[in-house]
């Protein structure tokens, strides 16, 4: 099998696979062809991929040419309508709002995997690319956050005077929420988390964060990790309570995000009008609508001397680890569809497999997208 790999669209800097990666492939028996540059901006040049055993050709030559395509951003519409049948691409497309595509792959017989479908279950850990991401996206925030900030993160005890530590809160502790809170103390901050599954207290706490509790919530230990429906006196209980923590801290990182569906306000307009002069707000759900009522996706905007960062793109500012940490999510799933002669092998009793390939033979494989067409 010969596998092609994509140049990203000019606002990322990342590739799908590093040299270290493609090298792996060829050990697998798989051929790789690389489009000229593609590497360029996470510091990986053409001779590094030749070094490794890589083609590089042109974009048209990598998409005729390739059994499987693979890139972190979906291909447009008209390039995706120009491949043969039986072509197979490997990218991250939304299947579940994406519809129309969905369609135009299962009428042109176009075999798909969409690497954000990959369950999360732990044997799949290795191959999260939500993970891996989201991991990337807490880390920068906090380092976005600080170079806004007018004032020092960590406490400082200078003879020109004691600076006082700033305090970070952080709401939504999942992935990139963990991530801010021990990226924000290791440069000194007094950090603050709330989430709605109480299951991440202990978690926050480990990593040197105070968890907001709010009283009178129901029991969710029977959830399995996930959020239980509240009282809508709790919920009232707990708006009131991250909009008092929100107007004494200095930066606000906010990462709560809902599955398939729009980001919940947690700050609202009144909160941010009450903000002390010169915090940052760094909110992490801005291409899902933003937790910030005010928040703009992929914009930085001041609102009463409170700068509000909506950027949605900061895996592509560490474009080295980011590909680095995308690349091998890909080849870990890669391993569980590659046969010993290096051709796609497809077991659909895997869970992973049956979860992560959307289209196959003309049919919808993932059950979830099936239902929602
Ligand atoms: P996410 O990006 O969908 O959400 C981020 C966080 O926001 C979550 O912790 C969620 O509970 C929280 N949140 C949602 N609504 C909120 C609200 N109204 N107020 C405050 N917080 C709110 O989630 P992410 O980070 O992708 O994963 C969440 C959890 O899923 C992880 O902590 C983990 O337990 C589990 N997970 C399991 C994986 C595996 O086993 N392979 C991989 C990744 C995540």
């Amino acid at each position: 099998m010969v596998v092609g790999i994509l140049k990203e669209p000019e606002f990322d800097r990342r590739v799908a696979l590093l040299p270290e990666n493609t090298k792996t492939l060829n050990d697998l028996k798989v051929e790789v062809i690389l489009e000229k540059d593609s590497g360029l901006r996470s510091f990986f040049n053409d001779k590094s991929y030749e070094e490794v055993g890589c083609k590089i050709e042109k974009r048209e030559k990598v998409l005729s040419d390739s059994d499987l395509l693979i890139s972190i951003n979906p291909l447009t519409d008209k390039e995706y309508g120009k491949l043969k049948p039986k072509q197979s691409i490997l990218t991250a497309y939304s299947p579940l709002i994406n519809n129309e595509l969905v369609k135009l792959f299962v009428d042109n017989d176009i075999t798909t995997f969409s690497m954000d479908m990959v369950p999360r279950t732990t044997r799949a850990q290795s191959m999260d690319i939500l993970s891996s991401m989201a991991t990337v996206a807490g880390y920068k925030a906090v380092l976005e956050a600080a170079n806004h900030l007018p004032s020092f993160f960590p406490m400082f005890m200078t003879a020109a005077g004691t600076i006082r530590p700033s305090k970070v809160l952080v709401l939504g502790a999942g992935v990139a929420g963990l991530q801010a809170i021990a990226t924000a103390r290791k440069l000194g901050a007094v950090v603050e988390a709330f989430d709605v599954r109480s299951a991440v207290k202990e978690e926050v706490q480990s990593l040197g964060g105070k968890f907001i509790e709010v009283e009178g919530a129901k029991d969710d230990k029977g959830a399995g990790g996930y959020a239980v429906e509240q009282t809508e006196e709790y919920k009232q209980k707990q708006q009131q309570l991250i909009q008092e923590h929100a107007k004494k801290a200095n930066v606000v990182i906010t990462t709560a995000q809902i599955p398939g569906r729009k980001a919940p306000v947690l700050i609202t307009k009144d909160t941010v009008e009450n903000m002390l002069p010169g915090s940052v707000i760094v909110d992490l759900a801005a291409s899902t609508g933003g937790n910030c009522e005010l928040t703009k996706n992929n914009e930085v905007v001041e609102v009463n001397h409170v700068k509000i960062i909506g950027n949605s793109n900061f895996p592509s500012e560490i474009p080295s680890d980011a590909s680095k940490m995308y690349g091998n999510n890909i080849i870990n799933f890669m391993k569980l569809i590659i046969d010993d002669e290096g051709n796609l092998k497809l077991d659909f009793d895997d869970e992973i497999v049956a979860g992560t390939c959307i289209t196959h033979n003309k049919e919808i494989i993932n059950e979830r997208v099936k239902s929602n067409s």
